[in-house]
C-alpha cells in the first residue's frame, strides 16, 4: 500500500508548494473547490517530476464531500499526512463565510480524517500569525475549540466578529490553534500527531491579494525583522519536516513561520522601540 498525503487547498499557493515536496514521498491527493485548477496543478506537478498525483473537488464546509475525500484517501493507501491549507482571507468573503470555511471547515476535515489516522500519521493545519493576535483566553475559547458542537457556532462567533472579516479571520485562525491543542490527545491515542503552522505574510495568490487591498499588511511587512515576505517553499519545507519522523515528538502545538513579525509587533504594541 502506498503512503498517502492529502492536501486540502491543494491548488492554492501553499498547497502546490507542499505537494511539490511531499509528492516525493508517496501518493498526493489534492483537494480543492475547482476541478480545472486541480487538473492544471496536476499538470504543473508532472512537469516537475511529481507524477503520483490524484485529485478530488471538495468544499470543506460540506461534511459529506469531505467524507468522500477521506474514502478516496483510504482507497489509495495508508494515510501518512493530512495537510489542511484550504482557507479564505479577509478580502475574500464576509465574516460568516470566513468562520464557516476556516473554523467549521477545519473541524469537519479533522473529524472525517481522524478515523483514518494510525501510528505515524501526521495532520498539519495551516493557521496564521493573525491567530496569535487575538487573546487566547477570550470568552470565545470553548466555541472555537468545538466548532461542530452545535449549529449556532457561526452566529455565536458573529457576536465576537461583529461582521468584521478581519476579526473573523483572526478568531478562526486562533480556533485552528486551539482545535489542534485540544485534539492532540485523540490523535495521540492512535500514535498519530497533529500540529498547526502559522505563516506570516507569504507570497501566494492570497498573500498578494491581501497585500494589495489591506494597508495593515504593509505595516506588518515594514515591521518584519527579516524585512521581506516569505515564499511558499519556506512553509512547505517546515510542513515536510513536521510530517517526517524527524519531528516525532512534536504534537499539539503551533509553529510560527513569520519572519519574526509576531514577536516584533508585540514589542511595538507594548510601546518598546526597536
Ligand atoms: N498567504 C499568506 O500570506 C497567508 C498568511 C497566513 C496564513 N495563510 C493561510 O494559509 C493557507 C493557504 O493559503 P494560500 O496563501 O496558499 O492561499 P490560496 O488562496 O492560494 O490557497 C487557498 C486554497 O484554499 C481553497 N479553498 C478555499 N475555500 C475552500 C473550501 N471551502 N473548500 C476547499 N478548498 C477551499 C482555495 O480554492 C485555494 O486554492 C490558508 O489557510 C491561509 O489562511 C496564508
Amino acid at each position: 500500500m502506498s503512503n498517502v498525503y492529502v492536501i486540502t487547498g491543494g491548488s492554492g499557493g501553499m498547497g502546490k508548494a507542499i505537494a511539490e515536496l511531499v509528492g516525493k514521498k508517496g501518493t498526493v491527493l489534492l483537494a480543492d473547490v475547482n476541478e480545472e485548477r486541480l487538473e492544471q496543478t496536476k499538470e504543473e506537478l508532472a512537469g516537475k517530476g511529481i507524477t503520483d498525483v490524484e485529485y478530488q473537488t471538495v468544499d470543506i464546509t460540506d461534511a459529506e464531500n469531505v467524507r468522500k475525500l477521506a474514502e478516496k484517501a483510504k482507497s489509495l493507501g495508508t494515510l501518512k499526512g493530512l495537510v489542511h491549507t484550504a482557507g479564505l482571507s479577509p478580502t475574500m468573503a464576509d465574516s460568516k463565510r470566513i468562520t464557516q470555511v476556516n473554523l467549521v471547515g477545519t473541524g469537519i476535515v479533522l473529524n472525517e480524517f481522524l478515523p483514518l489516522a494510525e501510528a505515524g500519521t501526521v495532520a498539519v493545519c495551516i493557521s496564521s500569525m493573525s491567530g496569535h493576535m487575538a487573546p487566547k483566553e477570550g470568552p470565545y475559547k470553548t466555541v472555537l475549540k468545538n466548532p461542530l458542537a452545535d449549529n449556532v457556532v457561526i452566529e455565536t462567533m458573529e457576536q465576537f466578529a461583529q461582521g468584521n472579516p478581519g476579526a473573523a479571520y483572526s478568531l478562526s485562525k486562533l480556533g485552528v490553534i486551539l482545535i489542534v491543542e485540544d485534539q492532540a490527545w485523540a490523535w495521540g491515542q492512535k500514535g498519530a500527531r497533529i500540529v498547526s503552522l502559522s505563516p506570516g505574510t507569504i507570497n501566494t495568490p492570497m498573500g498578494r491579494q491581501e497585500a494589495s487591498q489591506q494597508k495593515e499588511m504593509k505595516v506588518l511587512l515594514d515591521n518584519t525583522p527579516l524585512q521581506r515576505e516569505g515564499e511558499p517553499k519556506e512553509i512547505a519545507t517546515v510542513v515536510d519536516f513536521l510530517i517526517s519522523d524527524q519531528a516525532s515528538y512534536i504534537t499539539g502545538t503551533d509553529i510560527l513561520v513569520d519572519g519574526g513579525t509576531t514577536a516584533n509587533m508585540r514589542k511595538i504594541q507594548a510601546g518598546q522601540d526597536n
